[in-house]
């Protein structure tokens, strides 16, 4: 039994947990001072493998503005990653100084790794293209918010779907409500990978895929903007060839609904024009900030411990198997245990959720 509360994917917990979370984020926005010294005395260390400036400084934003501390790197070439330290053996530590840790690394099931071993909760702050929970807690506050529903609504997801961490994370949350209908709005090469088809499908949710934003933006109630994952992909020429073939503009928008509202994660590159950012119904500095509230309310839920920790690993392990994704840390980082979930020929490899024939 895991005695942390870890936060590895959304999924892991009940959707009655969430709410919980966005009712405190709520609470805590209305009226911040009642929270300044609920966290007095805790430290929190921030281990950022991989850049970032929202979900990083939110977090510390969120654990100062609670009356905590934060330790913590934003560049693994200043600590001793950069003399070849393993996850295992830097988390661990940072896991006997600090009470709550958050963690962003470039490689898919990487926090899951880091889980196994460490000594304080912890919680993925976006690993590799896989998944990036506290930006869904943000997004899910924002509808809450603006649009005041989670249910029946028409979501279109644009842009990088294959390597969108945001973006599967999303959508794995979004069909666990009644009545959402995703619009995929991408190139045929960055479209979403087939183990998150498989989540859809297995979800009974309605789903399209198309190619033009032009043709789906005025059935849209939500339209989920993201940047082509420069950093993911395998050569710079690959990169090109996808850059700028979405781009949101005024032009685009006069063909929306009027209440439809567009989000981002951020950071945006080319895809959403400057001129959008005047429009009402752009939402995407809105999401920043609420954020910040949304993880005051997870930093706090967690310290907490007031909920019961979800287990992490379900499967089995299989020490003659070999995960399919170069991209999963166990193809890096080999002395982690295999685990694997299902039966049968192909089974789901437990830290990057992809399919593997064994
Ligand atoms: C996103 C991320 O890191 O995945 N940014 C964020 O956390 N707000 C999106 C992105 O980098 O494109």
């Amino acid at each position: 039994m895991n005695k942390y509360i870890h936060l590895i994917d959304l999924n892991d917990y009940p959707v009655s947990w969430w709410k919980l979370l966005l009712e405190l984020a709520h609470e805590i926005r209305e009226d911040p001072a009642a929270y300044s010294e609920a966290c007095k005395g805790k430290i929190m260390g921030t281990l950022f493998y991989e850049p970032s400036t929202r979900t990083q400084m939110s977090f510390q934003t969120a654990m100062l503005r609670l009356g905590g501390t934060i330790i913590g790197f934003d560049n693994p070439a200043t600590s001793s990653v950069a003399k070849g330290e393993n996850i295992k053996d830097t988390t661990k530590i940072v896991s006997g100084y600090a009470d709550i840790m958050v963690m962003r690394h470039p490689t898919a099931g990487s926090v899951k790794a880091a889980a196994l071993t460490a000594e304080c909760p912890i919680i993925n702050a976006g690993d590799g293209g896989h998944l990036h929970p506290t930006q869904t807690l943000t997004d899910l506050m924002t509808l809450n918010e603006e649009k005041h529903t989670l249910e029946n609504l028409t979501i279109g997801l644009c842009g990088d779907l294959k390597n969108g961490r945001t973006v599967h994370s999303l959508i794995k949350a979004m069909s666990c409500f009644k009545g959402n209908k995703f619009v995929l709005i991408s190139t045929k090469e960055l479209g979403l990978p087939a183990y998150m088809k498989d989540i859809l499908a297995a979800s009974g949710h309605g789903y399209k895929e198309v190619r033009s934003l032009d043709d789906a933006i005025g059935e849209l109630d939500v339209l989920y903007m993201t940047r082509i994952q420069r950093e993911r992909f395998n050569s710079e020429e690959e990169y090109m060839a996808q850059k700028g073939f979405y781009i949101l503009d005024r032009k685009k928008m006069a063909n929306a609904k009027r209440d439809m509202i567009v989000l981002h994660p951020l950071p945006r590159v080319d895809e959403i024009a400057i001129e959008v950012d005047d429009d009402p119904r752009a939402k995407y500095f809105d999401q920043a900030k609420y954020g910040m509230y949304i993880r005051m309310a997870l930093i706090l839920t967690i310290i907490n411990h007031n909920s019961r920790p979800a287990p992490l690993v379900t499967g089995r392990t299989i020490p003659k198997a070999k995960c399919s994704n170069p991209k999963c840390i166990t193809n890096q980082e080999l002395y982690l245990p295999r685990y694997f979930r299902g039966s049968g020929d192909t089974v789901i490899c437990e830290y990057c959720d992809e399919r593997t024939l064994i």
